[in-house]
Protein backbone atom coordinates (compact mmCIF):
# COMPACT_ATOMS: atom_id res chain seq x y z
CA UNK A 1 0.00 0.00 0.00
CA UNK A 2 1.19 3.41 -0.76
CA UNK A 3 0.99 6.97 1.27
CA UNK A 4 1.51 8.55 -1.65
CA UNK A 5 -1.49 7.38 -3.48
CA UNK A 6 -3.77 9.16 -0.85
CA UNK A 7 -3.99 13.03 -0.65
CA UNK A 8 -2.17 13.30 2.87
CA UNK A 9 0.30 16.15 3.46
CA UNK A 10 2.37 14.47 5.90
CA UNK A 11 2.64 11.09 7.25
CA UNK A 12 5.05 10.58 10.39
CA UNK A 13 6.27 6.61 12.11
CA UNK A 14 7.15 7.26 15.56
CA UNK A 15 9.25 4.55 16.89
CA UNK A 16 10.56 4.19 21.06
CA UNK A 17 11.50 1.40 21.19
CA UNK A 18 11.95 0.88 25.94
CA UNK A 19 8.46 2.24 25.91
CA UNK A 20 7.14 0.21 23.01
CA UNK A 21 5.51 3.22 21.33
CA UNK A 22 4.80 2.67 17.73
CA UNK A 23 2.34 5.36 16.63
CA UNK A 24 1.22 6.97 13.48
CA UNK A 25 0.37 10.74 13.19
CA UNK A 26 -1.51 11.36 9.75
CA UNK A 27 -2.48 14.99 8.70
CA UNK A 28 -5.23 15.24 5.96
CA UNK A 29 -5.26 19.11 5.46
CA UNK A 30 -3.79 22.09 7.37
CA UNK A 31 -5.60 24.38 4.60
CA UNK A 32 -7.74 25.54 7.65
CA UNK A 33 -5.20 25.84 10.57
CA UNK A 34 -3.91 23.24 12.50
CA UNK A 35 -4.72 19.12 12.25
CA UNK A 36 -6.93 18.53 14.79
CA UNK A 37 -8.02 14.77 15.54
CA UNK A 38 -7.75 12.79 18.47
CA UNK A 39 -5.55 9.69 18.83
CA UNK A 40 -6.49 6.24 18.89
CA UNK A 41 -4.86 3.54 20.70
CA UNK A 42 -5.61 0.19 19.74
CA UNK A 43 -4.61 -3.36 19.20
CA UNK A 44 -4.13 -3.29 15.37
CA UNK A 45 -3.72 -7.00 13.60
CA UNK A 46 -0.71 -5.61 11.37
CA UNK A 47 1.01 -1.99 10.44
CA UNK A 48 -0.95 -1.95 7.53
CA UNK A 49 -4.25 -1.86 9.50
CA UNK A 50 -3.29 0.79 11.42
CA UNK A 51 -2.03 2.96 8.54
CA UNK A 52 -4.85 1.99 6.79
CA UNK A 53 -7.16 3.79 9.83
CA UNK A 54 -5.37 6.74 10.44
CA UNK A 55 -5.50 7.50 6.70
CA UNK A 56 -9.13 7.15 6.76
CA UNK A 57 -9.63 8.67 10.33
CA UNK A 58 -7.39 11.89 9.60
CA UNK A 59 -9.33 12.20 5.93
CA UNK A 60 -12.62 12.12 7.89
CA UNK A 61 -11.35 14.72 10.25
CA UNK A 62 -10.96 17.49 7.66
CA UNK A 63 -14.41 16.84 6.35
CA UNK A 64 -15.77 17.05 10.06
CA UNK A 65 -13.56 20.27 11.19
CA UNK A 66 -14.41 21.86 7.82
CA UNK A 67 -18.50 21.44 8.37
CA UNK A 68 -18.07 22.04 12.17
CA UNK A 69 -16.78 25.52 10.92
CA UNK A 70 -13.41 25.34 13.10
CA UNK A 71 -10.65 26.48 12.00
CA UNK A 72 -8.77 23.47 12.04
CA UNK A 73 -7.15 21.34 9.40
CA UNK A 74 -8.10 17.22 9.21
CA UNK A 75 -5.40 14.62 10.86
CA UNK A 76 -5.64 11.85 13.74
CA UNK A 77 -2.86 9.65 15.49
CA UNK A 78 -3.32 5.92 15.68
CA UNK A 79 -0.54 4.30 18.55
CA UNK A 80 -0.68 0.50 17.65
CA UNK A 81 -0.93 -1.50 21.04
CA UNK A 82 -3.00 -2.66 23.25
CA UNK A 83 -4.28 -0.28 26.24
CA UNK A 84 -4.90 -2.17 28.72
CA UNK A 85 -1.46 -4.24 28.67
CA UNK A 86 0.70 -1.39 26.80
CA UNK A 87 -0.69 2.21 28.17
CA UNK A 88 2.16 3.26 30.13
CA UNK A 89 3.11 7.18 31.43
CA UNK A 90 6.17 6.56 29.55
CA UNK A 91 4.94 5.56 26.50
CA UNK A 92 2.57 9.06 26.65
CA UNK A 93 4.89 11.27 27.58
CA UNK A 94 7.25 9.85 24.56
CA UNK A 95 4.37 10.20 22.20
CA UNK A 96 4.12 13.59 23.56
CA UNK A 97 7.34 14.06 22.70
CA UNK A 98 6.94 13.51 19.06
CA UNK A 99 3.50 14.78 18.93
CA UNK A 100 5.64 18.43 19.98
CA UNK A 101 8.05 18.07 17.35
CA UNK A 102 5.48 18.81 14.69
CA UNK A 103 5.33 22.13 16.23
CA UNK A 104 1.73 22.55 16.28
CA UNK A 105 1.08 21.16 12.61
CA UNK A 106 -0.93 18.54 14.19
CA UNK A 107 -3.07 18.80 17.97
CA UNK A 108 -3.87 15.70 19.59
CA UNK A 109 -6.89 14.43 21.61
CA UNK A 110 -9.08 11.56 22.58
CA UNK A 111 -10.10 8.77 20.91
CA UNK A 112 -11.29 5.20 21.24
CA UNK A 113 -8.61 3.79 23.72
CA UNK A 114 -7.40 6.81 25.08
CA UNK A 115 -8.99 9.45 28.22
CA UNK A 116 -8.47 12.96 28.97
CA UNK A 117 -6.61 11.62 32.00
CA UNK A 118 -4.37 10.09 29.01
CA UNK A 119 -4.08 13.93 27.99
CA UNK A 120 -2.86 15.35 30.76
CA UNK A 121 0.37 12.59 30.97
CA UNK A 122 0.70 13.35 27.17
CA UNK A 123 0.33 17.09 27.70
CA UNK A 124 3.17 16.66 30.36
CA UNK A 125 5.96 16.80 27.12
CA UNK A 126 3.46 18.36 24.42
CA UNK A 127 1.88 22.15 23.67
CA UNK A 128 -0.09 20.66 21.42
CA UNK A 129 -3.08 18.16 23.14
CA UNK A 130 -6.97 19.27 24.19
CA UNK A 131 -9.74 17.35 25.66
CA UNK A 132 -7.71 17.10 29.14
CA UNK A 133 -9.01 16.97 32.18
CA UNK A 134 -10.69 19.85 34.09
CA UNK A 135 -8.42 20.15 36.69
CA UNK A 136 -5.71 20.51 34.09
CA UNK A 137 -7.43 23.23 32.34
CA UNK A 138 -9.48 21.38 30.06
CA UNK A 139 -13.07 21.24 29.39
CA UNK A 140 -13.59 17.39 30.37
CA UNK A 141 -15.65 14.49 28.98
CA UNK A 142 -16.81 15.83 25.42
CA UNK A 143 -19.74 13.35 25.23
CA UNK A 144 -22.26 15.69 26.44
CA UNK A 145 -21.60 18.23 23.66
CA UNK A 146 -21.79 15.18 21.19
CA UNK A 147 -25.08 13.87 22.36
CA UNK A 148 -26.69 17.64 22.51
CA UNK A 149 -25.24 18.06 18.42
CA UNK A 150 -26.86 14.79 17.64
CA UNK A 151 -29.82 15.53 19.31
CA UNK A 152 -29.95 19.44 17.07
CA UNK A 153 -29.45 16.99 13.98
CA UNK A 154 -32.12 14.91 14.33
CA UNK A 155 -34.57 18.22 15.37
CA UNK A 156 -33.58 18.77 11.66
CA UNK A 157 -34.40 15.76 10.55
CA UNK A 158 -37.79 15.90 12.02
CA UNK A 159 -38.11 19.08 10.21
CA UNK A 160 -37.53 18.19 7.19
CA UNK A 161 -38.99 14.51 7.28
CA UNK A 162 -42.23 15.75 9.39
CA UNK A 163 -42.65 19.64 9.04
CA UNK A 164 -41.59 20.73 12.69
CA UNK A 165 -38.09 20.72 14.32
CA UNK A 166 -39.41 18.32 17.31
CA UNK A 167 -39.31 14.50 18.54
CA UNK A 168 -42.54 14.70 20.25
CA UNK A 169 -44.45 11.21 19.90
CA UNK A 170 -41.91 9.91 17.85
CA UNK A 171 -40.35 6.20 18.32
CA UNK A 172 -36.39 6.34 18.74
CA UNK A 173 -34.26 3.90 18.75
CA UNK A 174 -30.69 3.82 19.98
CA UNK A 175 -28.11 1.05 19.49
CA UNK A 176 -25.71 1.64 22.40
CA UNK A 177 -25.96 3.57 25.22
CA UNK A 178 -22.76 4.52 26.27
CA UNK A 179 -21.31 7.96 27.25
CA UNK A 180 -23.27 9.30 24.45
CA UNK A 181 -26.18 7.43 23.91
CA UNK A 182 -27.31 8.22 27.50
CA UNK A 183 -27.11 11.76 27.02
CA UNK A 184 -29.09 11.86 23.74
CA UNK A 185 -31.69 9.40 25.78
CA UNK A 186 -32.32 12.32 28.07
CA UNK A 187 -32.46 14.88 25.63
CA UNK A 188 -35.26 12.67 23.74
CA UNK A 189 -37.43 12.40 26.78
CA UNK A 190 -37.23 15.73 27.30
CA UNK A 191 -38.31 16.50 23.87
CA UNK A 192 -41.49 14.10 24.54
CA UNK A 193 -40.05 11.25 22.48
CA UNK A 194 -40.52 7.05 23.11
CA UNK A 195 -37.18 5.47 23.01
CA UNK A 196 -36.13 1.99 22.81
CA UNK A 197 -32.13 0.81 23.62
CA UNK A 198 -30.40 -1.51 23.05
CA UNK A 199 -26.69 -2.41 24.15
CA UNK A 200 -24.16 -5.32 24.31
CA UNK A 201 -23.16 -4.35 27.58
CA UNK A 202 -25.42 -5.46 30.70
CA UNK A 203 -24.05 -2.67 32.72
CA UNK A 204 -25.06 -0.10 30.30
CA UNK A 205 -28.30 -1.65 29.89
CA UNK A 206 -29.07 -1.83 33.81
CA UNK A 207 -27.86 1.66 34.01
CA UNK A 208 -30.69 2.89 31.88
CA UNK A 209 -32.69 0.36 33.38
CA UNK A 210 -32.68 1.77 37.26
CA UNK A 211 -32.71 5.57 36.03
CA UNK A 212 -35.19 5.42 33.01
CA UNK A 213 -37.31 2.28 33.94
CA UNK A 214 -39.80 3.40 31.45
CA UNK A 215 -37.48 2.72 28.14
CA UNK A 216 -38.09 0.11 26.97
CA UNK A 217 -34.90 -2.53 25.74
CA UNK A 218 -34.58 -4.77 22.89
CA UNK A 219 -32.14 -7.84 23.16
CA UNK A 220 -29.77 -6.49 20.47
CA UNK A 221 -29.00 -4.17 17.56
CA UNK A 222 -31.12 -6.90 14.99
CA UNK A 223 -34.28 -6.73 17.38
CA UNK A 224 -33.93 -2.76 17.20
CA UNK A 225 -33.68 -2.17 13.79
CA UNK A 226 -36.78 -4.95 12.97
CA UNK A 227 -38.96 -2.82 15.62
CA UNK A 228 -41.37 -0.12 14.67
CA UNK A 229 -39.27 3.36 14.87
CA UNK A 230 -39.34 6.39 13.49
CA UNK A 231 -35.89 7.05 13.93
CA UNK A 232 -32.57 5.28 13.92
CA UNK A 233 -29.22 5.92 16.02
CA UNK A 234 -26.71 4.21 16.13
CA UNK A 235 -24.72 5.30 18.74
CA UNK A 236 -22.22 2.01 18.96
CA UNK A 237 -19.35 1.40 16.35
CA UNK A 238 -18.97 1.84 13.18
CA UNK A 239 -20.31 0.42 9.93
CA UNK A 240 -24.03 0.41 11.53
CA UNK A 241 -25.09 0.45 8.73
CA UNK A 242 -24.43 -2.27 6.09
CA UNK A 243 -26.90 -3.00 3.06
CA UNK A 244 -28.86 -5.58 5.47
CA UNK A 245 -29.19 -3.50 7.69
CA UNK A 246 -31.03 -0.72 5.62
CA UNK A 247 -32.51 -3.54 3.88
CA UNK A 248 -34.29 -4.11 7.16
CA UNK A 249 -34.29 -0.66 8.75
CA UNK A 250 -38.43 0.41 9.48
CA UNK A 251 -37.00 3.78 10.46
CA UNK A 252 -37.34 6.38 7.90
CA UNK A 253 -34.86 8.90 9.51
CA UNK A 254 -31.28 7.98 10.51
CA UNK A 255 -29.10 10.14 12.73
CA UNK A 256 -26.33 8.83 15.50
CA UNK A 257 -23.43 9.42 17.39
CA UNK A 258 -21.22 6.64 15.95
CA UNK A 259 -18.44 7.56 13.47
CA UNK A 260 -18.32 6.12 9.94
CA UNK A 261 -21.85 4.68 9.79
CA UNK A 262 -21.82 3.77 5.99
CA UNK A 263 -20.40 0.81 6.06
CA UNK A 264 -18.82 0.27 2.73
CA UNK A 265 -19.08 3.70 -0.09
CA UNK A 266 -22.98 3.19 -1.86
CA UNK A 267 -24.60 2.54 1.20
CA UNK A 268 -25.60 6.31 1.18
CA UNK A 269 -27.23 5.73 -2.43
CA UNK A 270 -29.09 2.72 -0.93
CA UNK A 271 -30.64 4.69 1.58
CA UNK A 272 -32.14 7.34 -0.20
CA UNK A 273 -33.17 4.45 -2.47
CA UNK A 274 -35.57 3.15 0.54
CA UNK A 275 -36.65 6.52 1.18
CA UNK A 276 -34.50 6.81 4.27
CA UNK A 277 -33.37 10.30 5.61
CA UNK A 278 -29.37 10.08 6.25
CA UNK A 279 -28.23 12.55 9.07
CA UNK A 280 -24.22 12.23 7.71
CA UNK A 281 -22.48 10.84 10.52
CA UNK A 282 -19.61 13.15 11.02
CA UNK A 283 -21.77 16.32 10.63
CA UNK A 284 -24.16 15.91 13.65
CA UNK A 285 -21.30 14.16 15.93
CA UNK A 286 -18.90 16.92 15.59
CA UNK A 287 -20.49 18.31 19.30
CA UNK A 288 -17.10 16.58 20.91
CA UNK A 289 -14.22 18.07 18.50
CA UNK A 290 -16.35 21.31 18.81
CA UNK A 291 -15.90 21.04 22.72
CA UNK A 292 -12.15 20.56 22.15
CA UNK A 293 -11.43 23.22 19.70
CA UNK A 294 -12.77 25.37 22.36
CA UNK A 295 -10.45 24.18 25.12
CA UNK A 296 -7.68 24.84 22.75
CA UNK A 297 -9.07 28.95 23.17
CA UNK A 298 -9.82 28.69 26.67
CA UNK A 299 -12.93 26.81 27.63
CA UNK A 300 -15.67 28.63 27.59
CA UNK A 301 -19.06 26.58 28.14
CA UNK A 302 -21.35 28.46 26.48
CA UNK A 303 -19.39 29.40 23.24
CA UNK A 304 -18.58 25.77 22.74
CA UNK A 305 -22.79 24.87 23.28
CA UNK A 306 -23.74 27.97 20.71
CA UNK A 307 -21.32 26.59 17.98
CA UNK A 308 -22.55 22.91 18.83
CA UNK A 309 -26.06 23.89 18.65
CA UNK A 310 -25.63 25.40 15.42
CA UNK A 311 -25.64 21.83 13.89
CA UNK A 312 -29.34 22.33 13.42
CA UNK A 313 -28.37 24.65 10.94
CA UNK A 314 -25.75 22.79 8.99
CA UNK A 315 -27.90 19.67 8.34
CA UNK A 316 -30.44 21.94 7.40
CA UNK A 317 -28.32 23.64 4.79
CA UNK A 318 -27.04 19.83 3.91
CA UNK A 319 -30.64 18.67 3.04
CA UNK A 320 -31.14 21.37 1.31
CA UNK A 321 -28.38 21.29 -0.96
CA UNK A 322 -29.04 17.57 -1.22
CA UNK A 323 -32.37 18.26 -2.93
CA UNK A 324 -31.37 21.28 -5.23
CA UNK A 325 -28.19 19.21 -6.34
CA UNK A 326 -30.43 15.81 -6.35
CA UNK A 327 -27.24 13.85 -4.49
CA UNK A 328 -27.76 11.95 -1.14
CA UNK A 329 -27.08 14.37 2.22
CA UNK A 330 -23.56 12.52 2.61
CA UNK A 331 -22.61 13.53 -0.72
CA UNK A 332 -23.98 17.20 -0.40
CA UNK A 333 -22.36 17.78 3.18
CA UNK A 334 -18.30 16.25 1.03
CA UNK A 335 -19.41 19.49 -0.75
CA UNK A 336 -19.94 21.98 1.26
CA UNK A 337 -17.03 20.77 3.43
CA UNK A 338 -14.50 20.41 0.14
CA UNK A 339 -16.02 23.91 -0.65
CA UNK A 340 -15.00 25.64 2.40
CA UNK A 341 -11.62 23.87 2.41
CA UNK A 342 -11.17 25.17 -1.20
CA UNK A 343 -12.61 28.70 -0.64
CA UNK A 344 -11.34 29.50 3.03
CA UNK A 345 -7.96 27.91 3.00
CA UNK A 346 -7.50 30.33 -0.32
CA UNK A 347 -6.93 33.02 1.79
CA UNK A 348 -3.93 31.92 2.90
CA UNK A 349 -2.55 33.05 -0.42
CA UNK A 350 -2.91 36.80 0.68
CA UNK A 351 0.06 37.69 1.58
CA UNK A 352 -0.10 39.40 5.58
CA UNK A 353 3.26 41.14 5.59
N1 LIG B 1 -17.68 10.56 22.96
C1 LIG B 1 -17.68 11.49 22.03
O1 LIG B 1 -17.55 12.70 22.31
C2 LIG B 1 -17.86 11.10 20.58
C3 LIG B 1 -17.68 12.10 19.60
C4 LIG B 1 -17.90 11.77 18.26
C5 LIG B 1 -18.25 10.46 17.93
N2 LIG B 1 -18.39 9.53 18.91
C6 LIG B 1 -18.76 8.16 18.50
O2 LIG B 1 -20.00 7.82 19.10
C7 LIG B 1 -20.02 6.42 19.41
C8 LIG B 1 -20.32 6.24 20.89
O3 LIG B 1 -19.30 6.90 21.65
P1 LIG B 1 -19.28 6.82 23.24
O4 LIG B 1 -18.28 7.82 23.68
O5 LIG B 1 -20.66 6.88 23.77
O6 LIG B 1 -18.68 5.37 23.44
P2 LIG B 1 -18.95 4.34 24.63
O7 LIG B 1 -17.89 3.31 24.52
O8 LIG B 1 -19.13 5.08 25.93
O9 LIG B 1 -20.38 3.72 24.28
C9 LIG B 1 -20.60 2.82 23.25
C10 LIG B 1 -21.65 1.83 23.71
O10 LIG B 1 -21.98 0.97 22.63
C11 LIG B 1 -22.10 -0.35 23.12
N3 LIG B 1 -21.90 -1.30 22.02
C12 LIG B 1 -20.75 -1.70 21.43
N4 LIG B 1 -21.00 -2.58 20.46
C13 LIG B 1 -22.34 -2.76 20.42
C14 LIG B 1 -23.19 -3.55 19.63
N5 LIG B 1 -22.73 -4.35 18.67
N6 LIG B 1 -24.51 -3.48 19.86
C15 LIG B 1 -25.01 -2.69 20.84
N7 LIG B 1 -24.24 -1.91 21.62
C16 LIG B 1 -22.92 -1.95 21.41
C17 LIG B 1 -21.07 -0.44 24.21
O11 LIG B 1 -21.34 -1.50 25.12
C18 LIG B 1 -21.17 0.94 24.86
O12 LIG B 1 -22.11 0.94 25.91
C19 LIG B 1 -18.66 5.87 18.95
O13 LIG B 1 -18.78 5.40 17.63
C20 LIG B 1 -17.78 7.11 18.95
O14 LIG B 1 -16.70 6.98 18.04
C21 LIG B 1 -18.22 9.81 20.22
Amino acid sequence: MSVFSHDHEQVVFCHDRPTGLRAIVAIYSTALGPALGGTRFYPYASEEEALVDVLNLSRSMAYKNALAGLDHGGGKAVIWGDPARDKSEPLLRAYGRFVQSLGGRYVTACDVGTYVQDMDVVARECDFVTGRSPENGGAGDSSILTAWGVFQGMRACAEHRWGSATLRDRRVGIAGVGKVGRHLLEHLLEDGASVVVTDVSAPARAAVRVTHPQVDQVDDVDALVRSDLDVYAPCALGGALSDEVVRLLRASVVCGAANNQLAHPGVEKLLEDRGILYAPDYVVNSGGVIQVADEIRGYVPERARAKATRIFDTTRQIFALAAEEGVPPAVAADRIAERRMAEVGRLRGILLP
